[in-house]
């Protein structure tokens, strides 16, 4: 008998279709055995973001596929999991109960333990996946639906440090992407365009710096590139690549302006951090990885970057966060529900939505 543990994980919370079959092993390391992810750009593609119903709709079609797909990779049998794990929020709820679903469904079928996965601690313990890094470490969590600092002091023990009080880092660039007539997802075309710009054409809001908050706001800098957008018509090629690079650059100075003066008050409160870790779609951006490593090896520390294909959504994060749970006794009954809101810190305050200046109105 061994207590090296087997998990299948699934993801159905945003665009991504995923399915993975991750083993641990009794020293805490992982092992990816598969990883299936099926992306939905092209259904979404036309409308610039990501539509529920098109969402939910297109996860059910092909949501036992990827299963199946994962398994047969892993070479790994039913009978041989210790557990089936899903995605039980935050995220669409549509996509997230189809998921749920399945994997509850497997569970029940073959006898397996159920657990179910918050998605967001599942991107933020990706680096022990990936990396082996130790607690405490500070992640900064960047995609098209979450912005935040979390310090991960220990498994189950996260606390947020910021967020952004309206648009997401990710949702920001899409946003900017949409405006400019560029392509969906924002966030690769303003960094492609970008290349050939001039960061320093133009000068953004940088909203909420010098404020006693680590808290970052983005919406004023999308009206900002509208009206210069708007001043500008018709746009050539050449200010299309100014504006992209001096977003990009406001952005990558906003994040690194409220990742040091994190990294401050943690030094100063006697957090001896082990690593800074960068994860979620926007952690793909290359300008912004420079200025997290920047800043990283003027601390001091380590920077590790979970690989773009698991820093995106995918199974294996899912089906890791459960194999922590899972060696540290945990089981889920399979009445869990789908939750769309699911904070990772409960203690936080909710900030999406809570007007500009962070006050709830
Ligand atoms: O983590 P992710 O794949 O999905 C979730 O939102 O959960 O993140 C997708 C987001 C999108 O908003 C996309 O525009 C952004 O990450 N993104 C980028 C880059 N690649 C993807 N943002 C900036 N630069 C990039 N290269
Ligand atoms: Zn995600």
């Amino acid at each position: 008998m061994t207590d090296r543990r087997l998990i299948l994980g699934i993801e159905t919370s945003c665009d991504e279709t995923a399915a993975a079959v991750v083993a641990r092993d009794p020293t805490g390391a992982g092992t990816i055995l598969s990883n299936v992810v099926r992306a939905q750009i092209e259904a979404h593609a036309p409308y610039s973001g990501v539509v529920p119903e098109i969402a939910a709709r297109a996860h059910a079609e092909i949501c036992d596929h990827v299963v199946d797909a994962a398994m047969k990779e892993s070479a790994v049998e039913f009978a041989e999991l210790n557990a089936v794990a899903a995605t039980a929020g935050p995220g669409l709820i549509g996509g997230v109960m189809v998921g749920l679903l399945t994997a509850k469904s497997i569970a029940l079928a073959t006898g397996r333990d159920f657990v179910a996965v918050n998605h967001l601690e599942a991107h933020v313990l990706t680096p022990r996946l990936t990396h082996g890094v130790a607690f405490p470490y500070l992640v900064m969590l960047a995609s098209g639906g979450h912005s935040q600092w979390v310090l991960v002091r220990g498994l189950s023990e996260y606390e947020r440090l910021a967020t952004t009080i309206d648009d997401a880092i990710g949702e920001a660039f899409d946003k900017s992407a949409k405006l400019l007539g560029l392509g969906f997802p924002g966030g690769p075309a303003v960094e492609n365009a970008a290349k050939n710009g001039d960061p320093t054409r133009f000068s953004f809001p940088k909203p909420l710096t010098g404020r006693p908050t680590f808290d970052i706001s983005l919406s004023g800098l999308k009206t900002a590139i509208r009206q210069e957008a708007e001043a500008l018509q018709p746009l050539s090629d050449g200010d299309i690549s100014d504006l992209c690079a001096s977003f990009q650059a406001t952005v990558t100075e906003i994040i690194t302006d409220r990742t040091a003066r994190i990294l401050d008050r943690l030094h100063a409160d006697g957090v001896s951090l082990t690593a800074i870790v960068a994860s979620g779609g926007v952690a793909a951006n290359q300008t912004i990885r420079n200025a997290l490593e920047d800043l990283a090896a003027e601390r001091s520390l380590p920077v590790a970057m979970p690989p773009m294909h698991l820093c995106t959504d995918n199974g294996a994060m899912i089906a890791w966060a459960a194999l922590e749970h899972h060696a540290a006794g945990r089981r889920d009954p399979l009445d869990f529900p789908a939750r769309s809101r699911w904070p990772l810190d409960e203690k936080a305050a909710p900030k999406l939505g809570f007007g500009r200046a962070g006050v709830k109105v």
